[in-house]
C-alpha cells in the first residue's frame, strides 16, 4: 500500500494563529513561571541599556577634566572671570610671574568647582582669549568610581537576570515537550489501525522527534530572544531620541542602508540555500536507495550506473553549497561593515554637531551613541531568526495537532460486559467491510464455526483472508453485519478482551531487541522454563536456541542472524506458550522449508486440537485435515467444505489443489 508522505512537513504552517493558539494551552499551565521569566527578561534588557548613559556621563567627566577649551570675546570673558585678569591678559607682560614664554600665554591657576585647575589664557589676534582647562587638572574620580560602581551592579543584575529567564524557559519548555511526548504516545494507542495504513511511519516518527524538538528549542531561546531583541531594539532607539535626534536620524540611516544591502545579497543566496537542500535531499536518496538495494544493484551489475547517478547528484550538491557558502561568507564582513559603517556616521555627525557647540552634545553622547547603534542592529537579526524559528514551531506544533486530532477508536471505557471463559463459537453474520468506505472488500460474508474447529481460508492473494482475521480480532469496525463469539458480538466487548481471546501468527514476523526468552513470553504472565522449552521443542527450534552463544539469553538484535523461517518458527513458539483458547495462523509456515513445516505441522495440530483455530495457507497440504475449508474470491466464500468434498466438487479448490499437487 503507497503511503503518502507529508508534503507540508517542514513548509509553513497553514494557520499560524490557529498553531499558536493551540500551543498556547499548553503554555497555559506554566503561564506564571513564562510570565516571571519574560520579565526577568526586560528586566536584563533595561540593566543593559541604561549602561551606555553611564558610560557617557564617565566619559563626559573624562573630557571634561582633562583639556577642555573654549574661546570667549571680550564681554563674555569679563562675565566669566574678571575685568583684572582680562587686563593683564590683554596686556601681554612678559614680565609676569604667570606669563610662558613657550607657549605666549599666561599659565593661571583658578578654582572650579572647589578644585584647583591650572588654565592657560592665549590673546588671539583678534582680539577674543583662547581659554585652556590644562590637562593638569584633576579628573574626578570620585564621581567615576561611583558610576562605574553602579556600571558593574548593573550588568551583573544583568547577567542574572538572563541566566534565571534562561533557567525557567528551558525548564517550562521541557515540560511542554514531554506534555507533547506523552499526549502523542497515549494518541497512538488510540489510533485505528487505518491512520496507520494512510501515513507513513516516517512521518509519525518524525512528529514525536522533530516537530516536539523545534517546539522545544522555540520556547528555550526564541520566546525570551524574542523579547529582549524587541526591548533592545525600540530601547536604544528611543534613548537615541532622547540623547539627540539628529544623530538619532543619521544612525537609522546607516543601519538601513546597511539592511538594504544585507537584504539584497539574502535574496539572492536564498535561490542557492534552497537548492542546496535540494540537492542535499536527492542527495539521500541516492545514497539510501543504493544502500537498502545493494543485493540487487550488485545482481544486475548497476554499480556503475548508480556511481554514475551519484556523481552527478553529488556535483549539483557541490556547486550549489560552494555557492551559497560564498554568499553567506561574504555576509559576515558585510554585517561587520554595517556596524562599523554605522559607527562612522554616528562619529562624524556627533563631531560635528560638537564643533558647532550643540546643546546636549558631548563626547560622552557620541560614545553613547556608538553603543546605541550596536544595540540597534543586532536586534535585527535575532528578531528575523527569532521569527523564523517560531515559524516553524508553527508549523511544527501544526503537525503535532493535526496528529492530536485524528479520530480514535471508540472510547470503551464504559463496556462493562466481558468474555472470560471462551467456547468458541464464532459466527460472520452478513459482514461487509471496505477500508475506505466507497470499495467494499468484504460482501456478505457468513460462517458459522463451532467450538473446537479448525478453519482453513483459502484462496488468491487479495481475496480478502487477512481481512476477514483483521474484523474478526476487531483491527477494523465492520460497516454492515455482526460478528459474534459465543453469541455475544464482538463490539459489544472492550478491544482488549477480543486481542486476549486469540493467539496471533502472521506472514511478517514481530521479534522486539531483548533476550529469545522475553520475546518467548511477551505479554504473557506466568510461563515457567519448562513451559517455554517445550514449546520450543515442539516447534523444533530448540536445538538452534541451544547452538547460539547465549542459548536463550541471547539478545535479538540488527546483529543476531536468524533466518526468516527460524523468526517464524519463534513467533509460533510464542504463541504456543501464550496458550490462548483460540488461534489465527495467516500464512504462518510461508517462510520455512518443508521439512520444518511438518515439525510445525506437527506442533500445530497440537496446538489447534480443542481449540478453535483459524489458519491461512498457500500450501494446501497443511490444511486438508480441517473440519472446514473455505475457498474465497472476491471477499466472499465461493465455496466450503471438507477438503475431499471440495475435491469431488472439482471446482477452484480442486484446481488450486491439483496445480499444487502437480508441481
Ligand atoms: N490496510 C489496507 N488498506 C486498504 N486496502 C487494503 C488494506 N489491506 C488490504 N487491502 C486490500 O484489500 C483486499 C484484500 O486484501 P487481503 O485481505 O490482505 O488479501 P489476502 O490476505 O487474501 O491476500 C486487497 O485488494 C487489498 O488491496
Ligand atoms: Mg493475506
Amino acid at each position: 500500500m503507497p503511503k503518502p508522505i507529508n508534503v507540508n512537513s517542514y513548509g509553513k504552517p497553514q494557520n499560524f494563529l490557529k498553531s499558536i493558539k493551540r500551543l498556547f494551552s499548553y503554555i497555559k499551565v506554566h503561564l506564571k513561571f513564562v510570565i516571571i521569566a519574560i520579565i526577568l527578561a526586560i528586566l536584563g534588557t533595561v540593566c543593559t541599556l541604561v549602561g551606555p548613559n553611564l558610560l557617557s556621563e564617565i566619559t563626559d567627566i573624562v573630557t571634561d577634566g582633562t583639556n577642555y577649551a573654549q574661546i570667549y570675546n571680550e564681554t563674555e570673558f569679563k562675565q566669566n572671570f574678571n575685568s583684572g585678569l582680562y587686563e593683564l591678559i590683554i596686556s601681554q607682560d612678559s614680565s609676569n610671574e604667570y606669563y610662558d614664554e613657550a607657549t605666549e600665554s599666561f599659565l593661571i591657576p583658578i578654582i572650579v568647582d572647589g578644585e584647583e585647575i591650572v588654565t592657560s589664557f592665549k590673546l588671539e589676534e583678534n582680539g577674543s582669549i583662547y581659554v585652556t582647562y590644562n590637562s593638569l587638572a584633576k579628573v574626578n574620580l570620585v564621581k567615576i568610581t561611583k558610576i562605574a560602581v553602579t556600571l558593574i551592579i548593573l550588568y551583573s543584575l544583568g547577567v542574572v537576570f538572563n541566566y534565571m529567564q534562561g533557567f525557567i524557559m528551558s525548564g517550562v519548555s521541557q515540560q511542554i515537550s514531554k506534555k507533547l511526548r506523552t499526549d502523542i504516545t497515549k494518541k497512538i494507542n488510540k489510533l485505528p489501525l487505518n491512520y496507520f495504513d494512510t501515513t507513513s511511519y516516517g512521518d509519525t516518527l518524525s512528529i514525536i522527534t522533530n516537530d516536539v524538538d523545534t517546539i522545544n528549542q522555540t520556547f528555550n531561546s526564541s520566546v525570551s530572544n524574542l523579547v529582549s531583541a524587541i526591548i533592545l531594539f525600540f530601547g536604544s532607539l528611543s534613548l537615541m531620541f532622547v540623547h539627540n535626534y539628529i544623530m538619532a536620524f543619521s544612525a537609522i540611516g546607516a543601519v538601513f542602508i546597511g539592511f538594504l544591502l544585507m537584504m539584497l545579497i539574502m535574496k539572492k543566496s536564498q535561490k542557492y540555500f534552497l537548492l542546496q537542500q535540494e540537492n542535499l535531499g536527492n542527495l539521500n536518496g541516492v545514497v539510501e536507495e543504493s544502500y537498502s538495494g545493494h543485493d540487487i544493484i550488485s545482481v544486475y551489475n548497476a554499480e556503475k550506473e548508480f556511481d554514475k547517478k551519484f556523481d552527478d547528484v553529488n556535483k549539483l550538491l557541490y556547486v550549489s553549497n560552494w555557492k551559497s557558502q560564498f554568499i553567506s561568507g561574504i555576509m559576515n564582513p558585510i554585517m561587520a561593515f554595517m556596524g562599523n559603517f554605522g559607527y562612522v556616521v554616528v562619529c562624524v555627525v556627533g563631531a560635528v554637531l560638537l564643533i558647532n557647540n550643540f546643546p546636549g552634545v558631548s563626547v560622552g553622547t557620541i560614545t553613547a551613541f556608538m553603543i546605541y547603534i550596536r544595540f540597534f542592529t543586532q536586534p535585527l537579526s535575532q528578531i528575523a531568526q527569532a521569527m523564523t524559528n517560531i515559524q516553524s514551531a508553527a508549523a511544527g506544533s501544526e503537525r503535532v495537532f493535526d496528529f492530536l486530532d485524528q479520530s480514535e477508536m471508540d472510547d470503551e471505557s464504559d463496556i462493562k460486559l466481558a468474555i472470560n471463559d471462551v467456547k468458541g463459537n464464532v459466527e460472520f453474520d452478513n459482514v461487509y467491510f471496505g477500508y475506505n468506505q466507497d470499495k467494499m472488500i468484504i460482501k456478505d460474508f457468513n460462517l458459522s464455526v463451532k467450538a473446537g474447529q479448525k478453519i482453513a481460508i483459502v484462496g488468491s492473494t487479495g481475496a480478502g483472508k487477512t481481512t476477514i482475521v483483521n474484523l474478526l480480532m476487531r483491527f477494523y469496525e465492520i460497516t454492515k453485519g455482526k460478528i459474534k463469539i459465543d453469541g455475544i458480538e464482538t463490539n459489544k466487548i472492550t478491544r482488549d478482551n477480543v486481542h486476549r481471546l486469540f493467539g496471533m501468527v502472521l506472514q511478517d514476523t514481530w521479534l522486539f531487541e531483548g533476550s529469545i526468552k522475553e520475546n518467548l513470553i511477551f505479554n504473557t504472565e506466568n510461563v515457567t522454563d519448562e513451559q517455554i522449552v517445550n514449546a520450543c521443542k515442539a516447534c523444533g527450534i530448540d536445538y538452534f536456541i541451544r547452538t547460539l552463544p547465549n542459548g536463550y539469553n541471547t539478545i535479538l538484535d540488527d546483529n543476531t542472524s536468524i533466518s526468516a523461517g527460524q523468526k517464524q518458527l519463534l513467533t509460533i513458539a510464542r504463541a504456543m506458550i501464550q496458550n490462548s483458547p483460540m488461534l489465527i495462523l495467516d500464512e504462518a509456515t510461508s517462510s520455512v522449508d518443508t521439512r520444518s513445516e511438518e515439525y510445525i505441522q506437527k506442533a500445530m495440530d497440537k496446538l489447534t486440537k480443542s481449540r478453535t483455530s483459524f489458519i491461512i495457507a498457500h500450501r494446501l497440504s497443511t490444511i486438508k485435515n480441517a473440519d472446514l475449508i473455505i475457498y474465497m474470491k472476491d471477499g466472499t466464500i465461493a465455496e466450503s467444505g471438507k477438503h475431499n468434498e471440495l475435491l469431488r466438487k472439482n471446482g477452484a479448490y480442486a484446481e488450486l489443489y491439483n496445480s499444487q499437487f502437480q508441481s
